[in-house]
């Protein structure tokens, strides 16, 4: 995508334009901003227990009813954020010969990816105003080598952070379910992440397309970092809301696979990006969760959580065979995990 822009077109081609029949993509976004999702400070997580149990609180309910919060003073540095972002953006701002390199729609071996659209062949009926990479990171790291100079070191150090801060956060969802804290990472919630650092060009008629087609996450959890450009949003009682950029904050995210096996307790919320017009917008997403990678250990809703009053909604599956079907379709719009109920 960032090719055309360089190309200087004026008209976003047609295979991007949100498809007509698409009745909540061409719904009017509200930006009421007495709605926000709910922001949540971490700093007092390890002070004391009825400190830690307020916080504990507050991520029950961002969990039930918004999916969606923002954490700040989650013990990332600044520096750490701000490498990570310019890091993002120097790879992605490299001359086309270097991107190339990269260029790959396989993701299913431990490496380091660039493309645009990794759902172009899938059954989605329109692309996005956006290109990306993306690694593995988590459980076996890539090596150095196999990283561009231009973020290399930035997605080791901030990979490390992301998997303390992950921990962390699966203990107090753990907590907020009123289990251990250690179930959500005994179920290998936290083995595998996937960092996947989005681009979005500037688009010369953002009202055609969108950055990010509307969609819920293929993962227990998500953890994403923007910059201050905006255009994120989430589908909450209907509407569009603006999840406004708050510096030094990091988003976070139920996935689909938290959703089932909290048996809905907990909510995967769609969502969606903008394209602009101004800005080149830069977002750093880091996945829990085993997308491409092979993984047969058989989900289904934790079974301290059933009860004759609530009976499994799911059944059981694997993440191989739900993300299998999750990519074949592609960014139509559609959730997934209703093919499981
Ligand atoms: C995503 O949903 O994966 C990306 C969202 C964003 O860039 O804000
Ligand atoms: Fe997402």
């Amino acid at each position: 995508v960032k090719g055309l822009v360089d190309a200087k077109v004026t008209q976003v081609p047609r295979i991007f334009h949100i498809p007509q029949d698409s009745s909540t993509d061409k719904k009017p976004s509200v930006s009421v901003s007495d709605l926000e999702i709910p922001t949540i400070d971490f700093a007092s997580v390890h002070v004391d227990t009825s400190s830690r149990e307020a916080i504990v609180e507050k991520v029950r309910y961002a969990a039930e009813n918004w999916g969606f919060f923002q954490v700040i003073n989650h013990g990332i540095p600044l520096n750490v954020l701000k490498e990570i972002e310019d890091g993002g953006r120097r790879f992605h701002e490299e001359e086309p010969e270097v991107k190339k390199r990269y260029f790959s729609r396989d993701f299913s071996k431990n490496k380091f990816v660039f493309n645009s659209n990794f759902d172009l062949y899938s059954a989605s009926p329109s692309v996005n105003w956006r290109d990306a990479f993306s690694c593995y990171m988590a459980p076996d790291p890539p090596s150095p080598e196999d990283l561009p100079m231009a973020c290399r070191d930035a997605m080791i150090e901030y990979s490390k952070h992301v998997m303390t801060l992950g921990g962390l956060l699966f203990e107090l969802l753990s907590e907020a379910l009123g289990l251990k804290p250690e179930i959500l990472k005994n179920m290998d919630c936290l083995k595998t992440m996937l960092m996947i650092c989005n681009y979005y060009p500037p688009c010369p008629q953002p009202d055609l397309t969108l950055g990010i087609s509307k969609h819920s996450d293929n993962s227990f959890l998500t953890l994403l970092l923007q910059d201050d450009i905006g255009g994120l949003q989430i589908l909450h009682q209907d509407s569009w809301v603006d999840v406004s950029p708050l510096p030094g904050a990091l988003v976070i995210n139920i996935g689909d696979f938290l959703q089932l096996i909290t048996n809905d307790k907990f909510v995967s919320v769609e969502h969606r990006a903008l394209a602009n017009k101004e800005g080149t917008r830069i977002s750093i997403a880091s996945f829990f969760s085993s997308s491409a990678l092979p993984n047969s250990t058989v989900y289904g809703p934790i079974t301290e959580l059933l009860s004759d009053e609530n009976p499994p909604k799911y059944r059981d599956m694997t993440l191989t065979e739900y993300t299998d079907g999750y990519f074949a379709k592609g960014l139509d719009g559609t959730s997934h995990l209703s093919n499981f109920r």
